[in-house]
């Protein structure tokens, strides 16, 4: 069977993108914000759950989570990491999410990472997590936008333009010969308009503002000295919501509305 991109990328994405200490502190900022939303005894659902680091960190706020995404070998690897926690491993393609055995009704939701940009129909899983998030409950995501201020400037002082501006338009993921994956990049505002038939938009707020954009992660963290000032912008920052579109990801909240 063709293995998926995210399958090439699983066996290595730990080492050569959880460990970073970019993503580390990112990391940090992300379980901070869901130990906002999350209850003890919770039942949560997680999207696009990748090697399951998130999973493991709601889960040991005293959650009951169930982890999914469309990759087997990220799910695989989820699976050793939780194991003894309470913690559900599930295949759960966004593409197809009906296709899925989720048949529970959960307080909240949560994806990190930008694993939603690469949903086709957003507005179609919207209406598919409505039907299975309670009225009232909550949503989290970590989205791509399309005005990444480190990526346009990093790019664009390298001449890289069409690398400058991808995410402009829909653009096609794929290592070597894995079927392409199509990502793209809603401004927090369009997202919101996506989700409004059942969800309610709560917050936005920058997610990595001044950290630079994964492709640049080895350069500045080789220099603390650009490191340390860096990060400590980002944190004076990452409340702002009137900069959350221009950040490598920013977070959005909803509340599920009562219909
Ligand atoms: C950048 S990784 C983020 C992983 C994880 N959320 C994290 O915080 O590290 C994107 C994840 O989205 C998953 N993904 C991509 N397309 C998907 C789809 N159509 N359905 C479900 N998951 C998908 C990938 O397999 C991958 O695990």
């Amino acid at each position: 069977m063709t293995q998926s991109a995210f399958d090439r990328l699983a066996p290595t994405y730990d080492a050569d993108f959880t460990a970073t200490p970019i993503a580390a502190y990112l990391r940090r900022v992300a379980h901070e914000r869901l130990a906002q939303l999350v209850q003890p005894g919770a039942r949560v659902l997680e999207l696009g759950c990748g090697t399951g680091e998130d999973a493991r960190a709601v889960a040991q706020m005293g959650a009951h989570v169930t982890a999914t995404d469309a990759s087997a070998a990220m799910l695989a690897i989820a699976a050793e990491k939780t194991r003894g926690l309470n913690v559900r491993v599930a295949h759960l393609d966004l593409n197809a999410p009906q296709a899925s055995n989720i048949g529970d009704t959960f307080d909240g939701v949560y994806s990190n990472f930008g694993a939603l940009n690469c949903a086709e129909d957003r507005a179609a899983l919207a209406a598919w997590l409505a039907r299975h998030v309670r009225a009232g409950g909550w949503a989290a995501f970590a989205v791509m936008g399309p005005f990444c201020l480190w990526e346009m400037l990093w790019h664009g002082a390298h001449g890289q333009f069409r690398t400058a501006t991808r995410r402009w338009q829909p653009s096609q993921f794929q290592i070597d010969d894995s079927p392409p994956v199509t990502v793209t990049c809603p401004t927090p505002r369009q997202l919101a308009r996506e989700f409004a038939p059942h969800f309610e938009r709560s917050s936005v707020r920058p997610f990595g503002l001044f950290v630079p954009h994964t492709a640049a992660y080895a350069v500045v963290e080789k220099r603390s000295w650009l490191l340390r000032p860096l990060l400590a912008l980002d944190t004076i920052t990452r409340e702002r919501s009137s900069f959350a579109p221009l950040g490598d990801h920013y977070w959005i909240t909803f509340r599920r509305r009562d219909e």
